[in-house]
């Protein structure tokens, strides 16, 4: 459908940028916090570990700052689970809940909504010692640091997210780090972890509406569209498969409170289903999103596994990568897509298939959406005078947010939109290289520098966005 004059975004929009705890605060061992599953994770060699990132730890009030001069309403960052229980339960840290207090107190003191997201990948290191997700006593855990979150926070914080990226953790947790080396009947112990944080977020939910009524909560997985490789109806149905392993499986049970059929008969199929207690359906189906938050980078493509089709099929780098499709031979084959060009990292760039993404999500759910992730890592050069002329950031981002209007226009309900990140920091497994902030923090993969933070060009263009409320989308930027 071509809207000719597609129109404003919603007043009142969220207009964001989104961080997270592991990847921007550093202080990894400060003030009592406790050791996270990425603290201990082995996959960084050769590039930065965690343990400083963008020491935002330490220069928050710079930071956000700097957040509220681009314009900022709302800020996406999340609580480091094991900063606030450093062995995941037991006994509270003052330190970590005064940190977050006074995140939030600076936050709030710039006008800026806080978006906080609960657990983003760092499942305390003691409690993963002790089973991790596998373990039941994890559910129990995280209900309890979710209470003592909204206990602590909820007077400020109206916008609160689950869990970031569940169905990445449960697809790519080896890539993420998520997922302990050596862990045997891999598929089966994830679908159980996949079971238990379903019941954890559903607890969450509940327990925030009940402590909470005015604060509204949901879920943050990963979604993106799924393209069929050829009209060939086998193909189709591949693309109908990985969508719903892939995205709906998540969502059907956060808003549905029930397994979708297609990926209960796969897990059925091939003995992975999980153990599930008598009460646990029920108390999912109790637990409801107010809606729904999405994180989209590219989109995907599959075939079904037939040797004429499937032989753009992904090489294996790319099948390990979180956000390419695998291959699960019947199932789906992960293919290239030749319609469309690669970043630096080779994800798909696909500003459309953001906009399909969106309507689907809201077609099948019929929740308020707000996208809490979008946006281009690359290898940003500072040139003379501390500037870093990041034009390619800012086509991909105007190109994406261009969709998001037409996809607005196509009714969808969106109230925000937060691009990843905020602030450089470093990526979930490729280093501080890969740059995706407006800010650019002066630092390498071996070397501290300074760290001292220079507002690259994109950060000027999105201010200007942001003060037009979408409207300045085409406009150059001076800098
Ligand atoms: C998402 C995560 O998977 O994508 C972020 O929620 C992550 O934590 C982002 O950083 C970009 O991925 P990457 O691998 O480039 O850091």
């Amino acid at each position: 459908m071509q809207h000719h004059n597609p129109g404003a975004f919603p007043d009142g929009f969220l207009w964001g940028a989104s961080t997270s705890a592991y990847q921007v605060e550093g202080a990894w061992n400060e003030d009592g916090k406790g050791p996270s599953v990425i603290d201990k994770a082995a996959f960084h060699d050769g590039i930065t570990d965690f343990t400083v990132t963008s020491d935002h730890y330490h220069r928050f009030r710079e930071d956000i700052a700097l957040l509220a001069e681009m314009g900022l309403k709302t800020y996406r960052f999340s609580i480091a689970w094991s900063r606030l229980y450093p062995q995941g339960d037991g006994e509270l840290n003052p330190a970590g809940v005064a940190f977050y207090q006074q995140l939030i107190d600076e936050i709030c003191r710039h006008g800026i909504e806080p978006l906080v997201t609960l657990y983003h990948f760092d499942l305390p290191w003691a409690l993963q010692q002790d089973g991790g997700w596998s373990n039941r006593r994890t559910v129990a855990a995280f209900e309890r640091f979710a209470v003592t979150c909204f206990e602590q926070f909820g007077q400020q914080v109206k916008y609160w997210l689950t869990i970031n990226e569940q169905n990445m953790m449960i697809l790519k947790g080896e890539v993420i780090g998520t997922l302990p080396p050596g862990t045997a009947d891999v598929q089966k112990t994830l679908y159980q972890q996949n079971h238990h944080m379903m019941l954890a977020q559903a607890k969450a939910m509940i327990a925030c509406h009940q402590r909470l009524p005015h604060a509204r909560i949901g879920p943050a997985p990963n979604i993106s569209c799924v393209y069929a490789a050829s009209a060939r109806p086998e193909d189709v149905l591949a693309a109908d498969n990985f969508s719903a392993i892939r995205n709906w499986l998540y969502l059907d049970l956060a808003v549905h409170g029930r397994y979708n059929n297609v990926v209960w008969s796969f897990l059925q199929q091939r003995g992975w289903l999980p153990d599930i207690a008598p009460d646990d359906m029920a108390t999912i189906a109790a637990g409801k999103p107010d809606f729904i938050a999405f994180n989209y980078y590219a989109s995907a493509t599959v075939s079904a596994d037939m040797p004429e089709v499937a032989r753009g099929e992904l090489n294996s780098k790319q099948q390990a990568d979180q956000q390419m499709a695998g291959i699960d031979r019947s199932v789906y084959v992960g293919c290239n897509n030749p319609h469309l060009q690669q970043n630096q990292f080779g994800w798909y760039i696909d500003p459309v298939g953001f906009r399909i993404t969106a309507r689907e999500i809201y077609a099948r759910y019929a929740l308020p959406l707000i996208v809490t992730e979008n946006g281009l890592g690359a290898f940003d050069t500072l040139e003379a005078g501390n500037k870093v002329y990041d034009d390619y950031r800012i086509a991909y981002l105007r190109a994406h947010i261009e969709q998001l209007r037409l996809a607005v226009a196509d009714g969808v309900e969106l109230f925000g939109y937060c691009p990843w990140s905020a602030i450089d920091l470093v990526s979930t497994h490729q280093g501080i290289s890969k740059r995706y902030g407006f800010v650019y923090v002066n630092r390498d993969e071996h070397d501290l520098k300074d760290l001292a933070r220079y507002r690259k060009k994109s950060f000027f263009w999105y201010q200007q966005l942001i003060a037009s409320n979408g409207a300045t989308l085409d406009a150059q930027v001076e800098y």
